[in-house]
Formats: structure tokens, sequence, C-alpha cells
């Protein structure tokens, strides 16, 4: 197998696009991408697009025959584009095939895309219910709101976690937020703004929540031996890991524990050859504020049920001993649920290149994504360096 690169990444702020289509959303980031990258659509020669269900928000399917054609490289380049789906570990997973058809010697420049388009139906939850055992849980009236209050519930009830921790995990996401310029949300807020805000799902409020937002991000891969042909600063890909669990949450022995989290964290961690402590900032999957602190647990950098402290004392916000979401996480960045796995990826480029501003990580060499589908069914992660 060979070693893979970063080598171009691009993005869209993230937010309601009302003005904006979803072909035109993955190209303005496709582009960006492909700029950023130095390449010529000549050299590319496969994409992999993450989409959870552009069929429903907005009634089109192919989407990597649509993605590839309006960022250029249909019609008379003929790259072969795949959809890949995992719900909203979409992102994380199109990467992931990506960096096996490198690493394989298949194909030598890939793009990785990741796009959603959520504002536009009036019944998004039902949607991203679709994620969930829509049989055993959607039937039933379960939420994704609703799913992650049960893990809320369960966590608090063992651990002894405060509604204050809790609301910190929101409000430190907003601070790193309020310096991205992609950002959904880019104004900070205190724990009186969570804590006061409506009730969703108990004990989640609707700062608790990541928002329904469109948006798309791209990134593009090579062999690392051919990267500087491109760029001065590379990055090198240490790690992809993936795991599953049950699709459905009761099936599991506990809620708290994402044991596809612990799997694939495990897994990249043996790969990279790496310690949790040599990891500089994490991008985690923060659909929920609980699911964040139970993300940092499972992957193993504190001990379980001691998060909520860890981040009530400032380690997880810039200058804390594990810098988490400098994006602004799903909760103040935004999920558009394909993009989000890719969006982390551009993060940590951001970050390894030194060009991440206000939300700069002091010295970053090496930073970690974890990309969640559904409750836990699909885990993606992903270690990267500087070369
Ligand atoms: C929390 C949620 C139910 C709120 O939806 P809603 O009540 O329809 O909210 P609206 O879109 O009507 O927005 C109402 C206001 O709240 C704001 N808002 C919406 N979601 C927000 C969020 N998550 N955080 C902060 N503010 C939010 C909007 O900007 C709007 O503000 P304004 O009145 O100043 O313009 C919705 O964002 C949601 O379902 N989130 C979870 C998405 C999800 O499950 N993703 C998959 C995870 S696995």
């Amino acid at each position: 197998m060979r070693d893979v690169a970063i080598i171009g990444a691009g993005i869209t702020k993230f937010g309601e696009r009302w003005s904006t289509s979803f072909r035109d959303l993955c190209t303005e980031a496709g582009i960006a991408a492909i700029e950023d990258a130095n390449v010529a659509g000549e050299q590319i020669d496969a994409m992999f697009v993450g989409s959870m269900s552009a069929g429903r928000f907005v009634g089109q399917e192919h989407v990597g025959a649509l993605v590839a054609d309006y960022v250029g490289l249909g019609g008379e380049l003929h790259i072969p584009a795949t959809r890949v789906e995992a719900a909203c570990a979409s992102g994380g997973l199109a990467f992931r095939q990506a960096v096996a058809a490198v690493s394989s010697g298949m194909s030598e420049v890939v793009v990785a895309a990741g796009a959603e388009k959520m504002t536009d139906v009036g019944d998004s939850t039902d949607v991203l219910a679709g994620a969930a055992d829509r049989e055993w849980e959607s039937f039933a009236g379960a939420t994704f709101p609703g799913l992650y209050a049960m893990i809320a519930c369960d966590y608090i009830h063992k651990y002894g976690l405060t509604r204050e921790q809790l609301a910190q995990v929101a409000v430190k996401n907003h601070y790193h937020g309020a310096r991205n310029p992609y950002a959904q949300f880019q104004n900070e807020i205190t724990q009186s703004t969570v804590m006061n805000s409506t009730l969703v799902a108990s004990p989640l409020r609707l700062f608790d929540c990541s928002p329904v937002s469109d948006g798309a991000a791209v990134v593009v891969i090579c062999p690392l031996e051919r990267a500087h042909e491109f760029t001065d600063t590379p990055i090198k890909v240490l790690a992809s890991a993936q795991a599953g669990d049950t699709i459905a949450l009761h099936d599991r022995p506990d809620f708290s524990t994402m044991g596809a989290t612990v799997a694939a964290g495990n897994s990249a961690f043996r790969q990279a050859k790496l310690q949790r402590k040599d990891i500089d900032f994490v991008e985690v999957h923060d659909c929920f504020t609980i699911a964040e602190l139970c993300a940092i647990e499972d992957l193993g950098f504190v001990p379980k049920g001691t998060a909520g402290k860890f981040t009530e004392e400032g380690e997880t916000q810039l200058g804390g001993k594990l810098p988490v979401n400098t994006s602004g996480g799903l909760k103040s960045c935004g999920h558009p649920v394909g993009a989000t796995g890719i969006k982390q990826i551009w993060e940590v480029v951001q970050q390894l290149r030194g060009e991440a501003g206000k939300r700069q990580v002091e010295g970053a060499e090496i930073g970690m994504t974890q990309n969640v589908g559904g409750t836990g069914a699909t885990v993606v992660s992903h270690i990267f360096g500087r070369v």
C-alpha cells in the first residue's frame, strides 16, 4: 500500500444557502479544492462524493455523476465518479474510499467530496431519521434529537454530568466558530444561552443541537511521493479506519459508549503507530453536545465519565491540552450531513498548514477526525500529519 497525501482543499460557507443550488455548492467547493491543489482536470482520475440523501433533500439522485460534471470532470474527461453513503459519515467514508483507491495503486489523483443541501425541505427531521432503524426506532417516534437525548440521560445517570458542563461544549464550539469565516453561526454564546434555549428532547435544548445546514467541502489526494509536484504543504494521511455497530441504539450494551468509535480509534492509533498524547487537536462529531463528550472518551483521550470536567476546565478550547472542534464543530460550523466528514478534514488541513487564522492551534503537527453515521452504526476516523 502506498502512502497518501492531501494536496488541496476547498469549502463553501456553511449555513442556510437559499439562493445556491446543490450543484452550485459542489461546484464552488470543488473548484476551490482543484485550484488549491494546482491540478489540471486531465490529471484527475477518480472522484468519490459523500451525500446522505440528496434524493430526499433536493430530489437529485446520481450525484456522483452530477458533481463530476459540474466541476468539469464529466463530459470530455469521462472521470469515474462514485457516490458514497453512510448517513452523516458519508463524507468521511468518501475520503476513505479515495484513500483506498490511491494507496492500492488503482488511481493517482483523486477528488473526495461531501455535500448536502438540507434547508429546502420541511421534513428534514424525518429524512435524518432514515439513518436510524426505520422499523424499530423511527416508526416508534424516535428522532435523532430523541436518540441522543437517551444517550445523554444514560450518561448523566451513570457519571453525574452537570447541565453546565454539557452547555460548555456548545459555548466552546461557538467560541471556535466565531473564528471561522465559513461557519454557519459566528457568534459567541454563554452557558445561559444554552440553558435557557428551547427544550428539544430532554435534556437537550436548541443550543445542544447541530443545526440543519447547506454546504459542501472537497479535498484532493495523490500518492505522497508525488505530492510535491502539486504543493509545498502536503498533509500525510497517517491512518484511515472505519468500524461498525448495531443500527439501533437499543441493541447496544451501553448507550453512552460508542463501540464503533472505540474500535475505529484503536485501529487508527495502531495504523499511525501513535499514542493519544501525540495528537495536537481533534475534530469530532458533535451532532449534539453529549456526542462530543462521548467521542473524546471513546477515542481514549480522557477516562470515561470525565469529559465534562475536562471541558469545563477549558482543556478542549483553543489553548487547552486538547483543542476539540476548532472549526466550530457541527454545532457552530453547521452540519450539512454529507459534507461534515470532509469539512473535518478541511479543518485539519488548515491547521496543519498553519492557515487557520484566529483559531490556529500553535505548533499543530498531528490532527485527528472522527465522523459518525447515525447513533454510531458507522464511524470513520483518520489521523493526519505535516510532512
Ligand atoms: C434543533 C432543531 C430541531 C431546530 O430546528 P427548528 O426549530 O426548525 O429551527 P428553525 O430553523 O425554525 O430556527 C429557529 C431559530 O433557531 C436558530 N437555530 C436553529 N437551529 C439552531 C441550532 N442548532 N443552534 C442554534 N440556533 C439554531 C435559527 O437560526 C433560527 O434563528 P432566528 O429565529 O434568529 O433566525 C434542528 O436544528 C435540528 O433538528 N437539529 C438536529 C439536526 C440533526 O439531527 N442532525 C443529524 C444529527 S445525527
